[in-house]
C-alpha cells in the first residue's frame, strides 16, 4: 500500500493487485489499483476501500499517523460502493472504532446489511445531502445508480472540488509512482486509456446508460479532480477520463471507432483458410485491425476489441449441430454486455448439417442484437477459390461501409 497527498487534507491509499481474475472471471493482463481516500477537516472520513491493509490494527494507526489524521476524529467510513473491493475491511475498521458513522446510499444499507450483517450506525443519504466535517469541509452526495451496483453514489469533497467516483470513471492497470495523471508519459497515457478500455467494457459495458445520466449529473459540479476507486486520478485534467467515459458509454449504442475486430475460432483448419483471406483483405484497408482467436484469447480482451471496433467479423465452424462453443460463449458474453450497432459479417465451415449460423440467429434473438449482418458465407469443408472471392468480397463492402460512416462523420 502507498500513500500519497491528493490535495490539502486529502490523502489516497493505493494498492496494486495483480495474479487474479476480476470478480473471478476477468483476465487483467496488467493487474488494477484500488485506491482509497482520507479526507480531514476537523473530522475526518475515509472514503471506500483500504484494501491494502492488513488487518492488523498497528498497520492502521501507523496509516493514520502518516496521514496526520487524529483516530479520536475518524468520525465517518463513507462507502460509495458496497462491491468488496471497496468495503471487505469493514469488519476490522467497526472492531477497532465502533461508534464510527457509515454514510451510504438507501441501496447500500440493505446491501452492507445482506453482505455483512447488523454493523452499527449507519446514516444512508441522498442527492446533495451533506456532511460536514467542520473547518470548511463539506462532503455533499450525489447516486449514481448502476455504476456499477444499484447502490452507487459519488462523494464531492466543495474545499477542494475532488469528486471521489468509486468504479466510475476507473480503468485497470497497475499504478507506478503516486498514480497522478499529470506525471504520466505519453506512453503511459496510452496505456492507461487501452486499460480504461478494458475495464469498461468487462465491468461497465452492461450500464452505458447509466453512466450517461451519471455524467450529466456529474457534470454540474465544479470539478477539479477525479479521484476513482480504480487507478489514476485525474487533477491535471479531468475533463480528459469524463469525456473518455462518455465516449465509451455511446461506443456501447453507436458504431464506435473506424476499426476492424475479427473474433475466429477453427478445429481443423478449414475456417482458418477463410480467416487467412480476410486478414490479406482487411490488411489492404487503414482501418486499425484486431485479430483475436477463440478460446486462445479471453473474452475480455475480445470485449475490449468489441466496444471500440465497429466492423466485427466472426469466423468460426459449426460444432455437434451448433456453434463452435467457445464463439458461442463470448458471443454470448457481448450479448449480455449489450454492445449494439456494429457491422457485422460470418463465416465458416460445417461438414454435413450445419448449426452454427443457427446459433448465431438465436444468440442474437437472445440478446436482441441489433448488428447489421451481411449475408454470411458458409462452406462445406474446405472453401472453395469463389467462395474464398465472395468473403473477400464481403470484407471489402463492410469496410467501405464503415468508411462511409466515417467520412459521414468527419463531414458533420
Ligand atoms: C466434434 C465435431 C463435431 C462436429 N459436428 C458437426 C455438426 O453437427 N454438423 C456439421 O455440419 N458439421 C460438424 N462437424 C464438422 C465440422 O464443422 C467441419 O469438420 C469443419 O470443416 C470444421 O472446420 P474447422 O477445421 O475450421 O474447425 C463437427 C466436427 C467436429 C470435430
Ligand atoms: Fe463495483
Ligand atoms: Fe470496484
Amino acid at each position: 500500500m502507498s500513500i500519497s497527498k491528493t490535495a490539502d487534507g486529502i490523502y489516497k491509499l493505493t494498492t496494486n493487485m495483480e495474479g487474479i481474475l476480476f470478480e473471478g472471471i476477468w483476465e487483467m493482463p496488467h493487474g488494477v489499483a484500488l485506491n482509497s481516500y482520507v479526507v480531514r477537516g476537523e473530522k475526518t472520513a475515509i472514503i471506500d476501500g483500504f484494501c491494502g491493509w492488513d488487518g492488523v490494527p498497528e498497520t492502521f494507526f501507523k496509516m493514520l499517523d502518516e496521514m496526520e489524521v487524529d483516530f479520536e476524529k475518524l468520525d465517518y467510513v463513507i462507502i460509495n460502493h458496497i462491491e468488496p473491493d471497496h468495503s471487505g475491511w469493514i469488519d476490522e475498521i467497526k472492531a477497532l472504532k465502533p461508534d464510527v458513522e457509515i454514510i451510504c446510499t438507501k441501496a447500500a444499507e440493505n446491501l452492507l446489511k445482506a453482505f455483512y450483517g447488523e454493523i452499527g450506525r449507519i446514516r444512508t443519504v441522498r442527492d446533495d445531502d451533506v456532511v460536514d466535517l467542520g473547518g470548511g469541509r463539506r462532503l455533499i452526495f450525489y447516486c449514481i445508480p448502476n455504476v456499477h451496483w444499484p447502490d452507487a453514489m459519488v462523494t464531492f469533497d466543495e474545499q477542494s472540488g475532488a469528486l471521489f467516483t468509486c468504479d466510475a470513471f476507473g480503468s485497470f492497470g497497475l499504478v507506478e509512482g503516486e498514480g497522478y495523471d499529470e506525471a504520466l508519459s505519453p506512453d503511459k497515457r496510452v496505456f492507461y486509456e487501452r486499460e480504461a478500455v478494458r475495464y469498461y467494457a468487462n465491468i461497465i459495458a452492461t450500464f452505458s446508460p447509466f453512466v450517461k445520466r451519471a455524467i450529466e449529473k456529474c457534470e454540474k459540479l465544479p470539478i477539479k479532480i477525479i479521484a476513482p476507486g480504480h487507478g489514476i486520478v485525474w487533477r491535471k485534467d479531468p475533463e480528459k477520463i469524463i469525456e473518455d467515459y462518455r465516449q465509451y458509454a455511446s461506443y456501447a449504442s453507436t458504431p464506435a471507432r473506424r476499426e476492424v475486430v475479427l473474433i475466429w475460432g477453427s478445429m481443423y483448419g478449414m475456417t482458418q483458410l477463410a480467416v487467412k483471406r480476410i486478414i490479406e483483405t482487411v490488411e489492404k484497408s487503414n482501418v486499425v485491425f484486431k485479430v483475436h482467436q477463440v478460446p486462445e484469447t479471453s473474452w475480455g480482451t475480445v470485449l475490449a476489441s468489441v466496444l471500440t471496433a465497429t466492423g466485427v467479423i466472426l469466423a468460426m465452424p459449426t460444432y455437434e449441430n451448433k456453434m463452435f462453443p467457445p464463439m458461442a460463449a463470448v458471443l454470448d458474453e457481448i450479448g449480455k454486455k449489450k454492445i449494439q450497432d456494429r457491422i457485422a459479417f460470418r463465416t465458416g465451415s460445417y461438414g454435413w448439417s450445419g448449426g452454427a449460423e443457427r446459433e448465431l440467429e438465436a444468440i442474437c434473438d437472445r440478446h436482441q442484437i441489433n448488428w447489421q449482418f451481411l449475408p454470411s458465407v458458409e462452406f462445406k469443408g474446405k472453401p472453395s477459390e469463389e467462395e474464398l472471392d465472395i468473403i473477400e468480397k464481403s470484407v471489402i463492402k463492410m469496410i467501405k461501409e464503415i468508411d462511409r460512416l466515417f467520412t459521414e462523420k468527419t463531414i458533420d
